[in-house]
């Protein structure tokens, strides 16, 4: 399938949530030989990607306006792709929104199946409750093995990350790699 979207065959790497899309830019430019699918749920921000790999010629970047967790569960084929980013969640704090959150252990199963094996699942978020919850959702899924040396310092910045860094908020990094 990526084969044909593409036109070529290379591993994928999925931002997902990728607000206006400087951190999946950043990546394409920076990588060439990986092709890029930024998945945005609202137009807007999806439209301004878009642009982005237009105006900058970027064959390897393409944009999907799309809920997150249907494009992992449903037009993801099992092992087709190399990994899964999402940076900075909407963390919705309150305990009767948890259900809105992207990253839950249906979410870690479908994520699981999508990815290939060695692959990886890299989570960025200021939030620390939100960070804690995500390593017990993860934690139901025995496919995903912590990995220990991502720490995230070869990331691109992103929107959010730049406004959270003027802010001064701590911000936390884990990635899980596909047993
Ligand atoms: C806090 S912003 C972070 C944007 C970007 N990742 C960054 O680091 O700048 C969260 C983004 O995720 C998008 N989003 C939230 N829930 C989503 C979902 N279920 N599917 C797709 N996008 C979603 C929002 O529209 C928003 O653009």
């Amino acid at each position: 399938m990526w084969t044909d979207v593409f036109g070529r065959n290379a591993p994928v790497e999925i931002d997902l949530g990728a607000g206006d899309g400087v951190y999946a830019e950043a990546r394409a430019k920076r990588e060439p030989e990986i092709n890029f699918v930024a998945v945005e749920r609202l137009l807007g921000r999806a439209t301004k990607i878009a642009k982005k790999a237009v105006r900058n010629d970027l064959v390897n970047l393409k944009v999907l306006r799309i809920e997150s967790w249907y494009f992992i569960k449903n037009l993801c084929s099992p092992g087709s792709l190399a990994a899964i980013t999402l940076r900075y969640p909407d963390p919705w704090p309150k305990r009767r929104h948890h259900g809105n959150r992207i990253l839950n252990r249906v979410f870690a199963e479908d994520a699981s199946r999508a990815v290939e094996k060695g692959g990886l699942f890299k989570l960025t978020t200021d939030d620390l409750e939100y960070f804690e919850w995500s390593g017990k959702e993860m934690a139901q899924c025995p496919t995903w093995v912590l990995e220990p040396t991502w720490t995230g310092s070869n990331e691109p910045t992103s929107e959010f990350e730049e406004l959270f860094a003027k802010e001064g908020r701590n911000v936390y990094r884990r990635a899980w790699r596909k047993a």
